[in-house]
């Protein structure tokens, strides 16, 4: 049901990652970034909807159930159970979590493509498709884009798919999706946005989406015999998490925001919109891409035996610190790199020194000085505009900056003030002091929840209500590596 009173929604997805392994670093790191966008908006009172989810019908779901050994569906089961458990383990918020083994899943994808179908019945022809196939991407690839005749991503060898497929006209929206593009500020960042421009320009050609002879995958509604490729389904499971083809979904959609890796733009900023518009629905409000990020300088590979699992990590530093860290230190956007020499720097210097002392020593002085007490006063975080615009652009490492510089800040301020010292002549004043720090504290826990939520209660209890509470323990303490 609409609520009347309050119609601020946010609707936040990820991709829906494929099961053929367990997750890594760089899943999680579009998963995080989401889920501190859904914390933020929800503190902002905004009805929000945070979906992410598990990309089943994929032919590589086929070759790594026979690897483990395992019938599809147990294997499916088993991996779409794993992915739930690490976002859980990680206490990532989504609201939802899509298989596109699921009905209702079946149910939105079939609506669209009728809907497409009725709406526009000469966008959806039947032709044959002759092409190079890499099913580990799951995409086709022009003789130019082959390195050695090989996938470029995987470097084995792609499949020659000849047979009759059914087409999306794609061609005829080359107009309509670059006026989308340029009347609003639908995808994001610039740089990305000026690539798919110029992706469009250079011409669009028809796809192909269905599969003959396939085992794996959603029926076509139009044409039983033909299995929906894959993408074209898997697009759609942001439709059917809206509660698609219920009317309801639009109260979702009207501010639907798809974060997304730079490796799939061409998905969500050309095919996504495009299919949207042909069933007369409206393209995403926004497409984010973020970067990608390397391991000590070296793309992230199975083969390469370098992937790191977000949990361990987890496990080691905390939650928080995994996801300071990966927002912190690479510019939601760009590319960056991942070393385990940088976190602990990072680790140790601003969460353990900047923001975890701070707490410590504070509350420690004014258990020691005033009984454990502190003058209680209002004080909100000054540049809470500054916090809302950045977040507003999903810049997390401005917003970062800006509070972990107020910090530096109180740190100075210590130093300067010198309670310690203070408080031998002038108890009162060491107590005013240490207040303020306090006050100021409990204000910062209020904008640093989105980012760090078991932080930002830590702080609340110890800064409570007038009291603190010594109990809480340190927070970020030192790691051994
Ligand atoms: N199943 C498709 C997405 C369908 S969405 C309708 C897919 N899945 S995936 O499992 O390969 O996950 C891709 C996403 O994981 C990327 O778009 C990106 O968001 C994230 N990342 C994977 N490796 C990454 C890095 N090395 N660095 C940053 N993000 C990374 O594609």
């Amino acid at each position: 049901m609409t609520n009347p009173i309050n119609n601020k929604t946010f609707y936040i997805t990820t991709p829906i990652y494929y099961i053929n392994d367990i997750p890594h670093i760089g899943h999680a790191y579009s998963t995080i970034a989401a889920d501190v966008l859904a914390r933020y908006y929800r503190s902002k009172k905004y009805e929000v909807l945070f979906s992410t989810g598990t990309d089943e019908n994929s032919k590589k779901t086929i070759e790594a159930a026979q690897q483990a050994k395992q019938e599809v569906s147990e294997y499916t089961d088993a991996m779409a159970e794993t992915w739930q458990d690490t976002w859980r383990s990680l206490d990532l918020s989504f609201d939802d979590f899509v298989r596109t083994t699921e009905e209702r899943h079946q149910l939105a994808t079939n609506s669209l493509l009728e809907a497409i179908y009725q709406n526009n019945p000469d966008h959806i022809y039947k032709g044959t498709y002759e092409g190079k196939y890499c099913f580990r991407c799951e995409a086709f690839y022009r003789d130019d884009e082959l390195v050695d005749g090989k996938c470029p991503i995987h470097k084995k060898e792609v499949e020659l798919v000849k047979e009759d497929n059914w087409f999306f006209r794609l061609s005829d929206y080359e107009d309509k999706l670059l006026q989308w593009i340029t009347d609003t500020d639908a995808i994001a960042p610039e740089s990305r946005k000026n690539e798919v421009v110029a992706f469009i320009k250079r011409g669009l050609e028809d796809i192909s989406i269905s599969r003959a002879n396939q085992d794996i995958g959603l029926p076509l509604p139009f044409d039983k015999s033909q299995k929906i490729y894959v993408w074209i389904e898997a697009l759609i499971n942001y439709l059917t998490v809206a509660g698609y083809p219920n009317q309801d979904y639009e109260r979702w959609w009207q501010n639907v925001h798809h974060i997304v890796g730079k490796d799939i733009i061409k998905f969500h900023c050309i095919i996504w919109p495009a299919m949207l518009m042909s069933a007369g629905l409206t393209p995403p409000k926004q497409v984010f891409a973020h970067g990608f990020f390397t391991i000590n300088g070296e793309k992230i590979s199975k083969s390469l035996g370098n992937t790191i699992d977000p949990v361990l990590l987890a496990e080691q530093y905390g939650n928080d610190a995994l996801r300071y860290f990966l927002l912190r230190e690479i510019p939601f956007g760009a590319d960056g790199d991942f070393s385990f020499e940088r976190f602990q720097i990072v680790y140790e210097t601003e969460l353990g020194n900047v923001l975890g002392n701070l707490v410590s020593r504070v509350a420690a002085m004014l258990g020691k000085y005033n009984d454990g007490k502190y003058l209680q006063e209002q004080v909100s975080f000054s540049q809470q505009a500054e916090i809302d615009d950045a977040l507003s652009r999903f810049a997390f490492e401005k917003y970062i900056a800006l509070v972990f510089d107020r910090l530096t800040e109180l740190n100075v301020l210590l130093e300067q003030k010198r309670p310690w010292e203070l408080v031998k002549t002038n108890n009162d004043q060491a107590v005013n002091v240490l207040s303020q720090v306090a006050n100021e504290l409990i204000g910062i826990a209020q904008v640093l929840h989105p980012l760090l939520p078991e932080t930002a209660k830590k702080i609340q209890q110890t800064f409570h209500d007038g009291k603190v509470d010594t109990s809480v323990g340190i927070l970020f303490p030192r790691i051994e590596e």
